[in-house]
């Protein structure tokens, strides 16, 4: 009973709400700017509910883009405007700025800048919201209770940053209320707009093959399972009802059309193979799970083989027969 019961809990996520998404949930905006000279530089900008992307900004940072139906959300067009507007502001004032300091070398041409702000919802309330900057990858500056924050490795460089560009306090007030105001309603609306693709159910296909040889007399299975949402997925090789603690998993990545895609490995010698399945369990299943055998992997192969050959052959007579009865 409790074998039955653990992979069930292991696919059920952590906390979820009455919608069933997991939580907490976040909306995020990522800025990825690279500045090669003084007067050579590329931005990207990106929007994320969780790990699916949501948004995007026109080629150097022009208007935002809506990448789902759903992605206005419960906004209105006038709010879009305005957002619209405050964005490109935010990236115009932010590249001058960042030229301006490298003039005054705090920072050296070419680097990256990355920026990474946004707020986290449970149970339909704000539970966090953060404002990061990141110079050449790590850690510069953040916002937090409308203050600018250098980060104590980043030495010197960060202290003047703060100092000059977030100094006036209009600016505070807006990305304060962006974060703590405008972030959760947007995503509480973005939630509910795009429900009914969030909260699909989608099966996954899985199937077995054999990864490269891990050594003499070793094998290594292989079993793909791909295809499903929402993420969460229970894949383990078995014997009989015995986990296999060999089970190397991989990371779920995810598929073109927004669904999951997970492989997992286990090494056995030759002669073990026999008698190991590969159990799938995903919501989408409702308690169906997915087994494959190796031995019928193999047997299927084995098949496929025995009828696929003698009906090459049957062709292969059949024309060298009509070949000689209709040329000669
Ligand atoms: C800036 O960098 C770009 C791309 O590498 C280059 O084409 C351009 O000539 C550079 N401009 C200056 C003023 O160095
Ligand atoms: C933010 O500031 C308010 C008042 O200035 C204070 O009560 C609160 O504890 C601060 N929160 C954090 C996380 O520093
Ligand atoms: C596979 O299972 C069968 C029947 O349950 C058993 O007789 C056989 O010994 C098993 N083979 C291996 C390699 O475990």
């Amino acid at each position: 009973m409790l074998f039955l019961l653990l992979p069930l809990l292991a696919v059920l996520p952590g906390g979820e709400n009455a919608d069933g998404f997991k939580e907490p949930v976040s909306f995020r905006v990522i800025q990825i700017s690279s500045f090669y000279n003084h007067s050579w530089e590329r931005n990207l900008g990106s929007g994320w509910l969780g790990d699916l992307q949501t948004h995007t900004w026109g080629k150097n940072i022009g208007t935002i883009i809506f990448l789902w139906p759903w992605s206005r959300g419960t906004f209105s067009d006038e709010e879009w405007m305005e957002l619209d507007s405050l964005f490109r502001i935010h990236f115009i004032r932010f590249s001058e700025a960042v030229h301006r300091y490298t003039s005054e070398s705090v920072f050296e041409y070419p680097f990256e800048m990355q920026i990474t702000a946004g707020c986290e919802v449970y149970s339909g309330k704000l539970s966090g919201s953060f404002f990061r900057v990141a110079y050449q990858g790590s850690d510069f500056i953040s916002f937090q209770n409308k203050s600018c924050l250098p980060s104590p490795l980043a030495g010197n460089a960060a202290k003047r940053f703060c100092k000059g560009f977030y100094q006036y306090q209009l600016d505070k007030e807006v990305i304060h209320h962006l974060l703590s105001d405008t972030c959760p309603r947007f995503l509480l609306g973005l939630l509910d707009a795009g429900k009914a693709h969030l909260q699909r159910q989608v099966k996954p296909e899985a199937w077995l093959s054999r990864g490269p040889s891990p050594g003499p007399g070793h094998l290594l299975l292989v079993c793909h399972v791909s295809g499903f949402y929402p993420k969460p997925v229970w894949v383990r090789w078995m014997r009989g009802e015995q986990e296999q603690p060999g089970t190397q998993r991989g990371d779920i990545l995810p598929n073109a059309d927004g669904t999951w895609y997970l492989q997992a490995t286990l090494e056995v010698a030759a002669g073990e193979a026999a008698n190991l399945s590969c159990w799938v369990k995903h919501s989408s299943l409702e308690g169906q799970d997915i087994v494959l055998y190796w031995e019928h992997h193999i047997s299927m192969g084995l098949i496929i083989l025995a009828v696929i050959v003698p009906l090459l052959l049957l062709i292969v007579c059949l024309a060298l027969w009509f070949r000689k009865r209709c040329f000669h």
